[in-house]
């Protein structure tokens, strides 16, 4: 058990608290619990938080290091929350030769960020992706469920000024 480092549980979320309560009961009987419940917690709040983790290594009494090794062995799992918007940029081949570098290049600096990193103000999450199978379309891009095509840098400082422009206006 790890309670030395876990906030006390009138600290925690009551929805947090309730969750992992529902996981744990869901998936106590099941094979390869631990992962089915961490998907869960992924599912849930886009990312594991560390406050679920702890908890869920008191209600289980599997160790924090344990739960951490999986989550950090599966790419898939995310440990820190990511940003409302994605940009994905399509690092491929046939984008890398008609210029995706640039274009990672140009997002990095006028986001302020690295690949795989968030935004300060969450608004924005940076990644790559090999191939999203629209070659023809290189350089190409994908803003959240969007794709673009024939991307030139130029665009870029448009493309995240227009998403800024629609979050003021919806505030
Ligand atoms: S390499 Fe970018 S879409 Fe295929």
């Amino acid at each position: 058990m790890n309670t030395a480092v876990l906030p006390p549980v009138s600290e925690l979320e009551p929805e947090v608290l309730q969750q992992i309560d529902d996981c744990v009961e869901r998936w106590s009987d099941q094979e390869g619990n631990l992962i089915m419940i961490l998907h869960e917690i992924q599912n849930h709040h886009g990312y594991v938080p560390r406050e679920s983790s702890l908890l869920l290594a008191e209600k289980t009494g599997v160790p924090l290091a344990r739960i951490y090794e999986v989550l950090t062995f599966y790419h898939y799992f995310r440990l820190v929350a990511q940003g409302k918007h994605h940009i994905t940029v399509c690092n491929g081949t046939a984008c890398y030769l008609k210029g995706s570098a640039r274009l990672l290049g140009e997002l990095e600096s006028r986001l302020g960020i690295k690949e795989g990193e968030t935004t300060e103000d969450r608004l924005f999450h940076l990644e790559t992706v090999r191939c999203i199978g629209c070659c023809g379309m290189s350089p190409a891009l994908v803003v959240d469920e969007t794709t673009v095509g024939k991307v030139a840098t130029t665009e870029v400082a448009g493309i995240i000024e227009k998403i800024r422009i629609q979050e003021d206006t919806h505030e």
